[in-house]
């Protein structure tokens, strides 16, 4: 195992990813941040330096953690926020090969920038001898104002919690605006035609696209005209190839797809295209008018060598069937090699999903078990843990779910009552989709697949429907459980699961952690 060392300054820039400038949150001025490239089984440093000019965490999605919850990343559970000027090293072992990516976990500083790749390569990749190269692609939706100025409109009272409306979409960190509809930005310069980005290939040969969406809201369709895609990968887990069109993604997934660049040589365009029915849903009362009038696509530019530079003409490929706000389908994420779920069960929770947006003197909110989650920073989770303090109590405040059995597996079951889909992920596992259902469904035991059905970290919950989830609790730790839409996170869709908390209590937190809660004390208690 090689030690991977990254050096990463978060500072805001000034910065135009689809013509229009705004402060960027940056990872050494970057945006989207440097990739971290390991081999499965390196140990990776990320010796993070903050000067935001507010707090921040890193949390590496997908990444297990295994005997390291304390660097999950996540403020108010796992440590406290890294304060503005600080210093913290994030250590730990990538023990599974795949695409993942880094964000900040503080409030929704990561759709302001501050997230980047993640990729571990796997010199045993049943499916390497398919392509020759490989590309990464990120693309997410874009604002013009920061999420600090979106959520202090959208967390007031009198709102109805309605998402705030993106501006454009960036494909890796490039979009494209149209200043004539721009009402004032304040004297700046605004370009209309910000070059998209490229990715060049040779004919004859086969590339990989590693593809993640990192989104705050949206449910994305991905794909190249005039080529088909081979998905070989979902979040970190290789699955048995599957010929696609178009690839349904939702926040905070990953695909790997492989190409062929095999049609006549030429430039094609990449979309992904925003999924717009899915932002109505999520909403409770949207002017829909509106929305239809955004371009709410990203294109990017597949160009063959020696093509000219004239821009593309290719055509999307069409419609099959009506887009949907779900997931590839289930039978088409069948594991690589048959990955059985745990049999039996010996922990299960039932979590229902509600919105409360009726009582207009305070913010709309969502609950789990009727209660809405707020991060306590300056005590996180683990502090309390370790300093004896009771599941029981923490459960009260904090919608913690404890278990310390350790032998069968852990079933989670969702049932939605709202309208909006929500993708779901949780820390420190993947998990394997036992069952789902749509619209006005109960789950049915009797259909869920304990066979080799997907695994994967992040799976969507459809309108009204239920989703029953099981893995191992192999992986003791304080685990977030939270939609990943970012706007529902603010309003409190969050659970901690505490896995295996009597043996996670006799662990010893690194005092570099420990020192973090000191300093956001003692700088609390200095300015009372
Ligand atoms: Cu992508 Cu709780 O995170
Ligand atoms: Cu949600």
């Amino acid at each position: 195992p090689t030690i991977r060392e990254y050096d990463f300054r978060l500072y805001k820039a000034t910065l135009s990813p689809d013509g229009v400038p705004r402060t960027v949150y940056t990872v050494n001025g970057q945006f989207p941040g440097p990739i971290i490239q390991a081999n499965v089984g390196d140990q990776i440093i990320m010796n993070i330096t903050n000067q935001l000019g507010e707090p921040t965490a890193i949390h590496s999605h997908g990444i297990v953690q295994n005997g390291t919850n304390w660097f999950d990343g996540v403020p108010g559970i796992t440590q406290c926020p890294i304060p503005n000027g600080g210093n913290f090293i994030y250590n730990y072992t990538v023990d599974v090969p795949g695409t993942y990516w880094y964000h900040s976990h503080y409030i929704a500083q990561y759709v302001d920038g501050v997230h980047g790749p993640l990729i571990v390569q796997d010199p045993a990749d049943p499916h390497l001898s398919l392509y020759d190269y490989e590309y990464v692609v990120t693309f997410q939706e874009w604002y013009h104002n920061t999420t600090e100025d979106l959520l202090h409109i959208k967390m007031s009272a009198n709102h109805t919690g309605d998402s705030p409306i993106p501006d454009s979409v960036v494909m890796s960190g490039i979009g494209q605006y149209n200043c004539s509809s721009a009402n004032g930005f304040n004297g700046l310069s605004c370009n209309s035609s910000v070059t998209p980005p490229t990715y060049v290939v040779q004919s004859g040969k086969r590339y990989r696209f590693r593809i993640i969406n990192t989104s705050a809201d949206n449910h994305f369709y991905f794909s190249i005209d005039n080529h088909t895609m081979l998905l070989i990968e979902a979040d970190g887990i290789n699955i048995k190839p599957v010929t696609i069109q178009k690839l349904p993604i939702n926040i905070a997934q990953r695909y790997s797809v492989i190409i062929n660049a095999s049609q006549p040589v030429g430039n094609y365009f990449i979309r992904a295209s925003a999924t717009t029915a899915c932002q109505v849903l999520n909403n409770v009362t949207i002017n829909i008018d509106h929305l239809e009038s955004l371009n709410w696509n990203a294109t990017g530019i597949l160009h063959y060598e020696g093509a000219n530079n004239s821009a593309p003409t290719s055509q999307e490929w069409p419609d099959t069937s009506e887009p949907t706000c779900d997931d590839v389908p289930d039978a088409s994420l069948v594991p690589f090699v048959a990955n059985p779920p745990p049999q039996n069960v010996s922990q299960q929770f039932t979590f229902n999903l509600t919105f409360n947006g009726a009582n207009q003197s305070s913010p709309s909110i969502f609950l789990v078990n009727n209660s809405s989650f707020s991060p306590n920073f300056i005590s996180p989770t683990i502090m309390q843990l370790s300093s004896g303090v009771s599941t029981q109590s923490l459960a009260a405040n904090q919608n913690v779910y404890a278990y310390d059995n350790t032998t069968g597996g852990v079933e989670l079951i969702f049932i939605n009552a709202n309208g909006g889909t929500h993708p779901f992920h949780l820390h420190g596992h993947s998990f394997y989709i036992v069952g789902k259902g749509g619209n006005g469904t109960s789950p049915d035991p009797s259909t869920y697949n304990l066979v080799n059905p997907p695994l994967r970290d992040t799976a969507t919950i459809s309108s009204r429907g239920w989703m029953t989830i099981r893995y191992y609790a192999d992986n003791p730790g304080i685990w977030l459980l939270h939609c990943h839409i970012e706007w529902h996170v603010e309003m409190g869709m969050v659970v901690q699961l505490v896995e295996r908390y009597t043996e996670f209590r006799q662990r010893t937190i690194p005092s570099s952690v420990k020192n973090l809660c000191q300093s956001s004390s003692s700088s609390t208690t200095s300015t009372t």
